[in-house]
C-alpha cells in the first residue's frame, strides 16, 4: 500500500493527515497518509529511507523546511526561489522538491476574492519564512506591480528585500505600517499576531481604500480581529485556512495521481477540528 505522512519537529498539532484522509476516502484510494515526528539530527537518514520504508513522497514542515534541500535529487523553481521546500515526492528514484504554499496562498485569494484588482500595490506585513513565500508569489505571478514590506524587525524586512534583490520591494518601519497601506489593493498579515494565545495585530485600516482585500494566514481563529475589522470596512477578506487547504492539492496529486478538490466539506471538517 502506498504511503505518505507528513515530517516535523514537533508534529502533533499538524492539520494535514486530516486533509489528505479526507480526499484518500473521498476519492476511493487505498493509502495511508500519516505523522512521523522527525528530529532534525534524524531527517538524513529518514529521507535517505522514505522509498525503503513505502512512502511516496511527503510534507515537511517546521523545522525542516530549509534543511531538506541537501537530500533532494531536484528542486523545482519555487522552493528553489524561496529557499524552502514543503513537498517532497519520489519519480523515477529519484527525490523531488516544491515548495507549494505559493499555490496555496495565490490560489485561495483567487477563489475568495476572483474580481480583486491586481497588478497594484500590496502591504505585506512580517519577514519571516510565510512573508517570503508570499511576496515572491504575489510579484512572480504579477498580482503586485510593488510590495511594501512592514516588519518589526526592520533588518529582517531589509534582508528579504536583499534576498530578492527585487527594487519592487519598499521596506517600511514597524510604526509605518498604519500609512503604508494608502492606496493598497491587498493587505497580507503573514505576523503570528492575532493568532490564538499571541498578541494582537494593532493595525488601523482607515488609510486602506474600501474595494482593498485584507488576507490573513492566521487560521485559529478563523475569523482573526484583523479580518473582522475589514469586514466591517467593507472589503473582502481572505482567512488563513484556504492556504492551508489549497498548499496540499499538489503534492496530494504527486502522490496519489488525482488533483483533489478543496471542498467545503472539507473547510467544515478541518474547522470543526480546530474548534473542537
Ligand atoms: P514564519 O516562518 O512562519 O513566517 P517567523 O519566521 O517566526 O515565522 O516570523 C514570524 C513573523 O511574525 C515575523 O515577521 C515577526 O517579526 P520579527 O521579525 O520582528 O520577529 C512577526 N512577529 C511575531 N511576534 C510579533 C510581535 N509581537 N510584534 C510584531 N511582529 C511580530
Amino acid at each position: 500500500m502506498k504511503k505518505a505522512c507528513v515530517i516535523g519537529w514537533p508534529i502533533k498539532h499538524s492539520r494535514s493527515p486530516l486533509i489528505h484522509g479526507y480526499w484518500l476516502e473521498k476519492y476511493g484510494i487505498e493509502s495511508r497518509y500519516e505523522k512521523v515526528a522527525v528530529r532534525p539530527a534524524e531527517l538524513a537518514d529518514f529521507l535517505k529511507q522514505l522509498e525503503q520504508n513505502g512512502f511516496v513522497g511527503c510534507n515537511v514542515t517546521v523545522p525542516h523546511k530549509e534543511t531538506v534541500f541537501a537530500q533532494a535529487d531536484v528542486v523545482h523553481d519555487e522552493a528553489n526561489a524561496v529557499n524552502a521546500a514543503n513537498t517532497l515526492w519520489l519519480e523515477g528514484g529519484k527525490l523531488h522538491a516544491d515548495n507549494t504554499d505559493i499555490y496555496g496562498f495565490l490560489a485561495h485569494l483567487q477563489q475568495s476574492a476572483p474580481d480583486w484588482l491586481q497588478g497594484g500595490t500590496v502591504a505585506v506585513l512580517g519577514a519571516g519564512g510565510a512573508a517570503r513565500a508570499i511576496v515572491y508569489g504575489l510579484l512572480k505571478s504579477g498580482a503586485a506591480s510593488e510590495v511594501r514590506l512592514c516588519n518589526r524587525t526592520i533588518e529582517r524586512a531589509r534582508e528579504l528585500q536583499s534576498f530578492f534583490k527585487d527594487h519592487k520591494i519598499t521596506v517600511v518601519d514597524w510604526d509605518g505600517r498604519h500609512r503604508a497601506l494608502v492606496g493598497c489593493s491587498l493587505v497580507v498579515n503573514t505576523t503570528s499576531l492575532g493568532m490564538e494565545g499571541s498578541p494582537s495585530l494593532d493595525l488601523s485600516l482607515e488609510a486602506l481604500p474600501r474595494d482593498a482585500v485584507v488576507a490573513d494566514i492566521v487560521y485559529a481563529p478563523l475569523e482573526t480581529e484583523l479580518l473582522a475589522a475589514a469586514r466591517q470596512k467593507g472589503c473582502r477578506t481572505v482567512d488563513g485556512l484556504g492556504m492551508l487547504l489549497h498548499q496540499a492539492v499538489p503534492g496530494f496529486e504527486h502522490w496519489f495521481g488525482v488533483r483533489p478538490e478543496v471542498t467545503d466539506e472539507l473547510r467544515d471538517l478541518v474547522i470543526a477540528d480546530l474548534t473542537g
